[in-house]
C-alpha cells in the first residue's frame, strides 16, 4: 500500500535541520511560489514535497518550537514530552496553517505559534486515543501508554492540553485561546460520542459524519480558521477556509478509517485494526451493515459485539461481499470536492494553490489504496 508514511520521514528529517536561526529569520527565508499545475506528480513523495517545499521554513520553525516546548515541563515529565513532541508526525495541521496563511501573504510568528498550539492539542488527543484503543505503536514508536502505562498517558495528555492553552493565552486577544478551547471541547466530545456508540450500528450510522467532523474535522477547521484570523482575512474568506478545513478533515478521517481496515501497520506507522477491536463503527463497516441481507447484518453485528481477533476474516469477507471500498472512496471524493469548491472564494495565491494540491494529494493517496 502507498501510505502517507513518507511524510513522516520528511517531517522527521526537519528535526535534524534545526539551526540557531530565529523564527523570524526562518520565515523570512526565500520561499518558492507553488504552482498548482505542477504540484501533482505520480510519485506521492514528490507530490508531498512539492506541496510543503514553499512552507518548509514555517514547518522548521514549528518543529523548533515544539522541541523547545518539551522543556517547559517539569524535569520529570520532560522524557514523556520529548517522546511525544519530537517524534515526527506528518504535521498536517501546521501545514494547513501555513498554506491557509499563504492565501493572504507570508505567515508570521503568530501563525507558527498557532500551529504549535494545534499540534500539541492534536498530540494530547492522540495520547488519550491510544489509551482508549490500547494501541502499541504511534508514529513508528511505542505509544506513551505502551511505554509508561495508562495512568501516565492520561495525565500527560492533560499536561499537553494545559500547556497548549497556556501558549494560547499569550496572544494579545482572547480570541485564539477561546477558539482553541472550543475546538478542544468539540474534539473530545466527538471522541465521547463515538465511545457511546461503540458496537451500536444504528446510532453510529446516524451520527457518523457529525462524529468525524467533530473529532477530526475540528482541528483541520481550527488550523484554517486561526490562520485566516491572524492574517486579518475578510469574513467570507475566513468562512470559506473553515468550510475547506471541515471538508478535508472529514475526508481525511474516512481515508484513515479505510487505512485501519485495508492498510498495513508498516506503512501507517501506527497500530491498525483497533477500530474493529474497540467496536468503532467506521464508514466501510456501516456501509456493509446497511447493504447486508438480514442474515448477514445479524452476522456482522454478532462478529463485532463478540469481537475476537479470529473474526477478522469473516468481517473482511462481508466488507468484500458488499463492496464497501469503492463507495468509501466516493465519499472521500465527495468531501474533497466540497473542499475544492470552498477555495474559489480565496484570492489566487501560493496558499490557495497549495491547499488545492493537498486535496488532489489526498485523492491520489485514496486512489492508491484502491489498487491494493
Ligand atoms: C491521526 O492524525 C489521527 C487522525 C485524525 C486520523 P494524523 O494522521 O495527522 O497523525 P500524525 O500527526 O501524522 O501522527
Ligand atoms: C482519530 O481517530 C483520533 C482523534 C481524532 C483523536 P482514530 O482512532 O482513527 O485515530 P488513529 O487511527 O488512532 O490515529
Ligand atoms: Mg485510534
Ligand atoms: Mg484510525
Amino acid at each position: 500500500m502507498v501510505g502517507l508514511d513518507f511524510i513522516l520521514m520528511t517531517t522527521t528529517s526537519l528535526t535534524h535541520l534545526r539551526g540557531e536561526s530565529k523564527i523570524r529569520e526562518m520565515l523570512a527565508a526565500e520561499t518558492k511560489v507553488g504552482d498548482s499545475h505542477s504540484i501533482n506528480s505520480s510519485d506521492p513523495a514528490r507530490s508531498w514535497k512539492m506541496i510543503v517545499e514553499p512552507v518548509e521554513p514555517f514547518l522548521r520553525a514549528v518543529t523548533q518550537q515544539l522541541t523547545r516546548q518539551a522543556h517547559e515541563f517539569d524535569p520529570q515529565i520532560v522524557p514523556y514530552a520529548e517522546h511525544a513532541l519530537n517524534n515526527g508526525g506528518k504535521h498536517l495541521r501546521p501545514t494547513l496553517v501555513a498554506l491557509a496563511a499563504g492565501c493572504f501573504g507570508k505567515p508570521n510568528e503568530s501563525h507558527v505559534t498557532a500551529a504549535v498550539i494545534i499540534e500539541m492539542i492534536h498530540l494530547a488527543t492522540l495520547v488519550h486515543d491510544d489509551v482508549m484503543d490500547e494501541a502499541e505503536i504511534r508514529r513508528g514508536s511505542p505509544t506513551v501508554a505502551a511505554k509508561w502505562g495508562n495512568e501516565i498517558a492520561v495525565l500527560f495528555g492533560d499536561c499537553l492540553f494545559a500547556q497548549a492553552l497556556k501558549l494560547a493565552s499569550n496572544y494579545p486577544t482572547t480570541e485564539v485561546c477561546r477558539a482553541v478551547s472550543l475546538a478542544t471541547n468539540t474534539v473530545c466530545s466527538g471522541e465521547i460520542l463515538q465511545t457511546q456508540q461503540r458496537r451500536n450500528f444504528a446510532a453510529a450510522r446516524k451520527d457518523y459524519f457529525r462524529v468525524i467532523e467533530m473529532k477530526t474535522g475540528e482541528l483541520f477547521t481550527l488550523s484554517c480558521d486561526l490562520a485566516a484570523f491572524l492574517s486579518a482575512a475578510q469574513p467570507e474568506q475566513r468562512a470559506a477556509l473553515k468550510e475547506f478545513g471541515a471538508a478535508v478533515g472529514t475526508a481525511y478521517q474516512i481515508y484513515d478509517d479505510c487505512v485501519d481496515l485495508f492498510g498495513t501497520e508498516a506503512d501507517a506507522g501506527k497500530s491498525l485494526g483497533t477500530d474493529l477491536a474497540k467496536g468503532k463503527l467506521t464508514w466501510p463497516l456501516l456501509l456493509a451493515w446497511e447493504r447486508a441481507s438480514s442474515t448477514d447484518r445479524a452476522a456482522l453485528e454478532n462478529l463485532i459485539i463478540h469481537w475476537q481477533p479470529e473474526n477478522l476474516a469473516a468481517v473482511n469477507a462481508l466488507l468484500a461481499k458488499y463492496q464497501t471500498f469503492a463507495p468509501s472512496v466516493q465519499e472521500i471524493e465527495r468531501c474533497l470536492e466540497i473542499a475544492r469548491r470552498a477555495l474559489r472564494v480565496l484570492p489566487a495565491s501560493p496558499g490557495q494553490a497549495g491547499l488545492l494540491a493537498l486535496t488532489d494529494f489526498l485523492a491520489q493517496q485514496t486512489a492508491a489504496l484502491v489498487v491494493q
